[in-house]
C-alpha cells in the first residue's frame, strides 16, 4: 500500500440566501468530481494489493459507497454494517455485522459523516480487534466542529460547518436520502415538528391526499389488482 496524505476536500460554506426551509450545500456535480477524484486516489493506494474490503456503514453511506466504489477502478470487495445510534450513555451496538471475515485483508469503512465522532471511534476498535491487514476510514462529510472524540479519518471528502445535512444518502427521520444534492436545513426544530417539511422543496408535489387523489394501484391486468 502507498501511503495515506491529507485527504479533505476543503471547507464548504453554508449561507442561508432565501426563505427556504433548506438550502443547497453541496450540488451533484460537485459530489460526482469530488468523489471521483477520492475514487482516483484510494484505487492507486490498493492497486498493488489484495481488493480492499469496503465496509458501508448503512443506511447513510450507500450512495456514497456506490458512487465511491464505480470511481476505484480496480477490484474490490464490498459488505455492509449497522451500528444502533448511540444513546446518552454513548453506548454503540452493532444490530448488522460483516458476512466476510477481515482478518488479513486491507479495509477501508466508508461513512456518510463523522460527527461527534463515536460512531467512528467504536467502529475503528471493533475491526481493528479483527486483526485487518491494515485499515483505514473516508467520509463523504466531516463536521470537524463536532467531534467530541479524537478520532482517525484518513479521507474526507467534505469538510462542513455544524450544519445539519440532508440528501445523498442523509436522512431525516428516514426521508430525503435519495435527495440528489446535499442541502442543510435551515431550522431542525421546525423540520422535528413537521419531518416532510422539504419535500415540497426537493420534490415540488403535493401528497396525494392533498390533491384527493386515491393510493397508487397497479396497472389492470397485471394480477396484483387487490
Ligand atoms: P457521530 O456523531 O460521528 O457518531 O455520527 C453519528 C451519525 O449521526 C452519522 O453516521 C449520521 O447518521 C448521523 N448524523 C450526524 N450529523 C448528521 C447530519 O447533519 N445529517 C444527518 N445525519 C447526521
Amino acid at each position: 500500500m502507498g501511503t495515506v496524505d491529507s485527504g479533505s476536500g476543503g471547507v464548504i460554506g453554508g449561507r442561508f440566501a432565501s426563505e427556504l426551509p433548506a438550502e443547497l450545500l453541496i450540488e451533484r456535480g460537485e459530489l460526482a468530481r469530488r468523489i471521483g477524484e477520492l475514487g482516483a486516489t484510494l484505487a492507486e493506494l490498493y492497486r498493488a494489493d489484495e481488493p480492499p474490503v469496503l465496509i458501508g456503514v448503512l443506511k447513510g453511506s450507500t450512495l456514497f459507497l456506490a458512487d465511491l466504489m464505480r470511481a476505484m477502478h480496480i477490484h474490490v470487495v464490498v459488505d455492509f454494517m449497522s451500528i444502533s445510534s448511540y444513546s446518552h450513555s454513548g453506548v454503540v451496538r452493532i444490530v448488522k455485522d460483516l458476512d466476510e471475515d477481515v482478518r488479513d485483508r486491507h479495509v477501508v469503512i466508508v461513512e456518510d459523516i463523522v460527527d461527534t465522532g463515536l460512531t467512528l471511534n467504536y467502529l475503528r476498535k471493533t475491526l481493528q480487534q479483527r486483526q485487518p491487514a491494515s485499515l483505514m476510514a473516508v467520509t463523504l462529510l466531516d463536521k470537524t466542529a463536532r467531534r467530541i472524540i479524537p478520532v482517525a479519518l484518513e479521507y474526507s471528502a467534505f469538510e462542513i460547518p455544524d450544519v445539519f445535512v440532508v440528501g445523498y444518502g442523509l436522512d431525516f427521520q428516514g426521508f430525503y436520502r435519495n435527495a440528489p444534492d446535499i442541502l442543510a436545513v435551515r431550522d431542525v426544530a421546525r423540520l422535528a415538528n413537521d419531518p416532510r417539511l422539504l419535500i415540497a422543496q426537493l420534490f415540488g408535489a403535493k401528497r396525494r391526499e392533498e390533491r384527493g387523489l386515491q393510493p397508487p394501484q397497479p396497472p389492470l391486468g397485471s394480477g396484483l389488482e387487490g
